[in-house]
């Protein structure tokens, strides 16, 4: 898609499918979604995993509607370009439609252009439900954080032919219950490929492979802000533990060795009142 200034819109997802492949980050804050907004991202996911990231939950788990509000409206204030899709936490859609709807709704009123939920063929009538009051849907198969944290743990999903079929036959029943595109967490390749080409919406993948229409990395997995966790599907386009723990340190030891601040960040009082203060201060 071209460049412009023009917000993102959910036809423009779609259009994307087979045309041009999709960016998609999470985020978190109004400082980074400046940056990634300005960088061309077409979509910022304000995803649950900040739960982990930035609140150091030990899993998704714990995340509410409060904390997901706060970090959406702060998104949406640093955000004029890139769709804006708000990350329903676990428990915020799960007790009934009319809870999930009433939730959506607050997520787009703190700025989400869009919900995403975790689940297939078992959650078809809350996704209605939210895409009848007029909510784009994205959907979320393959690993569910959210659910995968209670069970399994995080493992490679559609590794059989039963889990396979299920994976497209969830995708397919997403598709027909309104979403406009499918997240597919550490999804087989061969099973992502083959979900890409039965469904006509964008499918966006997150360990899935290459053949995904959209690839989506959490920030500060990609920016290397966690020295040790590297997972395979992660590519680190920078390190900024490192950066940011070189500049701490020499912030400090400068600090310390009255190397800052400098003169020149100093701020002075005018010749005129100086003088005077300098009389004052001998009496
Ligand atoms: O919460 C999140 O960041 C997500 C992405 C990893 C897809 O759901």
């Amino acid at each position: 898609m071209m460049q412009t200034k023009k917000k993102v819109s959910v036809n423009d997802i779609i259009a994307m499918k087979g045309a041009e492949k999709i960016s998609v980050l999470t985020a978190y804050d109004y400082s980074t979604s400046l940056i990634c907004d300005r960088a061309g991202v077409d979509i910022l996911l304000v995803g649950d995993s900040a739960g982990m990231v930035v609140l150091g939950y030990p899993s998704t788990v714990p995340v509410g509607m409060t904390e997901m509000t706060m970090f959406c409206s702060a998104v949406a204030r640093g955000t004029k370009r890139a769709m804006i899709v708000g990350d329903m936490p676990f428990g915020s859609y799960q007790p009934n439609a009319s809870v999930a709807v009433e939730n959506a709704v607050q997520l787009i009123k703190a700025g989400c252009d869009a919900v995403k939920l975790e689940g297939g063929s078992e959650i078809i009538g809350t996704i209605k439900a939210i895409a009848d009051a007029g909510i784009p849907v994205m959907g979320h198969i393959g690993l569910r954080p959210q659910t995968s944290s209670l069970w399994e743990g995080y493992k490679l999903q559609g590794r059989t032919r039963e889990s396979a079929m299920k994976l497209v036959q969830d995708a397919k029943a997403l598709e027909k219950a309104g979403v406009f595109s499918i997240v597919l967490e550490m999804v087989a390749s061969e099973v992502a490929d083959t979900i890409t080409k039965r469904v006509s919406v964008p499918t966006i993948g997150i360990g899935s492979g290459r053949g995904c229409d959209g690839q989506v990395l959490v920030l500060h997995d990609m920016l290397g802000i966690y020295e040790d966790i590297r997972p395979k599907f992660v590519k680190r386009y920078a390190e900024l533990s490192k950066s940011i723990f070189d500049a701490v340190a020499s912030y400090t030891r400068e600090i310390k060795t009255g190397r800052f601040p400098e003169e020149s960040n100093a701020f002075h009082m005018g010749l005129e009142e100086l003088d005077k203060f300098r009389k004052a201060k001998k009496k």
